[in-house]
């Protein structure tokens, strides 16, 4: 054998042994799923991420390679989280709720937690028709904004894992609600009107609110889709006063119950 090929021979090996520590990993990881679902553990613990963190830090300190090394840790992180995701959902986690009740909030959490992909759907749907909420209100009308809406719950159904945010008129269409349950489960964020007020208050992109940001107004919009809100939910979860951290667990500890 030649140099080369002895060197070839051992950065095999290597991969071997990275191959085994990683499908090894992997199992631990389903391991510690099952383990804490058995015993009604907590869920998420961000506190352990950054301990694993911490430790990454410590131990490649001075060492070299230290940034090329990160991202394949990262990236293994990222990958363990999408196998927690995967064994406990397996079908869209579909939020719905009133404006500011944190769908998007949640959603983002729930990327950063569980590594699954989001689809904002208000977001979608700008990006599709090249414009704003807003102008897409003032342009077409409520109708085809609600029309592109149905259209984006039907696209979504080819897919599983993945978090649906969908905007707060969503579920008044009956047809739109049927569409989401196909294959997701679907979580009502609520929140009190004075709560909502707090949160959209800075925002220019909600047409229905832009011109009522008061209490009175807000209830009432609230009551008349409480009905179809509700009627819509799998699951209902209060957010008033709660942090992310205890939003999402509340819901993932609902949805298991399911
Ligand atoms: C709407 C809610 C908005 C957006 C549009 C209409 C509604 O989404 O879809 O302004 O009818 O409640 P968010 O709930 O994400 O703000």
């Amino acid at each position: 054998m030649n140099q080369l090929e002895i060197l070839r021979e051992s950065l095999g090996q290597c991969d071997e042994i990275i191959l085994d520590a990683l499908l090894m990993r992997n199992r631990i990881v389903e391991e510690i799923m099952a383990y804490k679902e058995a015993n009604n553990l907590q869920i998420l613990q961000p506190e352990q991420e950054a301990k694993q963190k911490e430790w990454l830090h410590r131990r490649l300190k001075e060492k070299r390679h230290q940034a090329e090394v990160e991202a394949v840790f990262d990236s293994i992180i990222k990958n363990s989280k999408k196998i927690q995701a995967r064994k406990l959902f397996d079908y869209n986690i579909v939020l719905i709720g009133f404006m500011g009740a944190g769908k998007s909030t949640i959603s983002s959490y729930l990327r950063d937690m569980f590594a699954m992909d989001v689809v904002e759907m208000d977001q979608v749907i700008a990006e599709k028709e090249g414009m704003s909420i807003s102008d897409i209100f003032e342009m077409y009308g409520e109708e085809y904004f609600r029309d592109a809406e149905t259209n984006l719950l039907i696209e979504m159904q080819s897919q599983t894992n993945v978090v649906i945010s969908c905007g707060g008129g969503v579920p008044m269409r009956e047809r739109n609600v049927v569409e989401m349950k196909k294959n997701g489960k679907v979580v009502l964020l609520t929140a009190k009107p004075e709560t909502i007020l707090d949160r959209v208050k800075d925002n220019h992109d909600r047409p229905l609110l832009e011109n009522n940001k008061n209490v009175p107004f807000i209830a009432e919009l609230m009551g008349k889709r409480r009905e179809k809100y509700e009627a819509a939910a799998d699951i209902i979860i209060e957010t008033d006063g709660k942090s992310k951290l205890e939003i999402c667990e509340e819901i993932i500890q609902k949805l298991l119950e399911e």
